[in-house]
């Protein structure tokens, strides 16, 4: 069959919306039909080449819709299921796996960064010639096909664009709070960097009982809405930025700073916005290749702990379904972090929206 699809060709090319070669779902994989598509940082890093990944590449990795067709052997979804995508299709096997890592799987990140399906082919072809799938989706597209395991099943009542936000911002932000830091109810967070996955955290941090909840950003209005969604202050991103946070803090710093932009030099200032004996989160994804100094010196004396969080430490199959009973039960705002929705002929817009920071989180909604 034949679908809609947003392409990255080259680095640094505009998104192109082209029909590609849909090809039908193998073996242990289905069908979905996209009814809504977040955008997401992550796939700018393609476009700017701050991520390598192999091209051109069908781009959206944070989708949610309906199974449409399932490959043999697929037992435990059917036509019709309402499903939110998982870019971590762990295998439930491996040594990570079994040691509650499941984003560190070691089963799906070589196909996933190769851009092919878990057999090590695509599906999506342009002219007879292979189109790679992001994150071992590609959604920005009226249909895809995925392992089963890229697909978990969620309640039909949680709406498709909440439901798409749950496949990456959310799971990303609330994960990083609740399982990569835990953090203690009681305690001060500072969050640099207010897109889908920082409102994510102030979300996750409100839900954890933090005292303090304080957002850093470069643009103003962030902070507003920050405030709207459960943040008790807004801290412009600059030279002040550390000063203003152990102002509120009793010239400590912050339990728990946490970097949502992907920038070495804000992954810094998290070290400096920390507490003594305090916890640095790294959610954002910095340039491959780059380096950033956390030194040593300080972390020791200091007694400072650094984690990295990939897809909030979570535990898709687990976590999907309890983000969505959270949101369904009124205790997770996920509504609120979608400002804005797009065509799929509009992505371009989408991207330059998001990178102004005019957006909170915007989707991209199919008929
Ligand atoms: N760890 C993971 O598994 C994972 C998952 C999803 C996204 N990400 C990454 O998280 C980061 C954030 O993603 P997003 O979709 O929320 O992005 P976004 O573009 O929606 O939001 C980024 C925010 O950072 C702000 N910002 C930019 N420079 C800043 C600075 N110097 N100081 C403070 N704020 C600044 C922007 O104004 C914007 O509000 C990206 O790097 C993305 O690739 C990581
Ligand atoms: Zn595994
Ligand atoms: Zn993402």
């Amino acid at each position: 069959m034949q679908t809609r699809t947003a392409v990255l060709h080259a680095v640094g090319d505009p998104i192109s919306v082209e029909t590609l070669d849909l090809s039908a779902p193998r073996a242990g994989e289905v069908r979905v039909r996209i009814r809504a598509a977040g955008v997401c940082h992550s796939d700018w890093h393609l476009i700017s080449g701050a991520t390598q990944h192999p091209l051109p590449a069908a781009l959206g990795h944070e989708g949610a819709g309906e199974v449409v067709a399932v490959g043999p052997g697929v037992t435990r979804l059917q036509v019709g299921d309402s499903v939110s995508l998982n870019w971590a299709p762990a295998c439930g096997e491996c040594f990570y796996c079994l040691h509650d890592s499941p984003c560190l799987c070691d089963a799906y990140l070589e196909p996933i960064w190769a851009g092919v399906m878990l057999d090590g082919t695509p599906r999506y072809a342009l002219a007879g010639q292979p189109v790679y799938h992001y994150c071992g989706l590609g959604c920005f597209s009226d249909y895809v096909v995925v392992p089963v395991q890229s697909c978990v099943l969620l309640d039909p009542r949680v709406p498709a664009s909440v439901a798409a936000l749950i496949g990456c911002a959310v799971t990303t932000g609330v994960g990083a709070v609740l399982n990569t830091a835990q953090v203690r109810p009681g305690s001060s967070v500072a969050i640099f960097g207010a897109g889908g996955v920082g409102m994510s955290m102030v979300l996750g941090a409100k839900l954890a009982g933090a005292a303090r909840i304080i957002v850093v950003d470069r643009v103003a209005q962030k902070g507003e809405f920050a405030m709207s969604l459960g943040a008790t202050h807004f801290v412009p991103a600059g030279d002040y930025a550390i000063g203003e946070i152990r102002a509120l803090t009793g010239g400590r710093g912050v339990d728990y700073a946490f970097e949502a932009v992907g920038s070495p030099a804000v992954q810094e200032a998290c070290l400096a916005a920390a507490r003594p004996g305090g916890t640095i989160v790294l959610a954002g994804l910095a340039p491959m290749g780059s380096s950033t100094n956390l030194p040593g010196a300080v972390l020791t004396r200091q007694e400072k702990t650094v984690k990295g969080s990939y897809y909030g430490s979570a535990h898709p199959p687990r976590d999907f379904p309890f983000l969505a009973s959270l949101y369904l039960d009124g205790l997770l705002d996920l509504d609120s972090l979608i400002t804005r929705t797009y065509r799929l002929e509009e992505i371009n817009s989408a991207y330059t929206e998001m990178l102004a920071g005019s957006v909170v989180r915007s989707v991209v909604l199919f008929e």
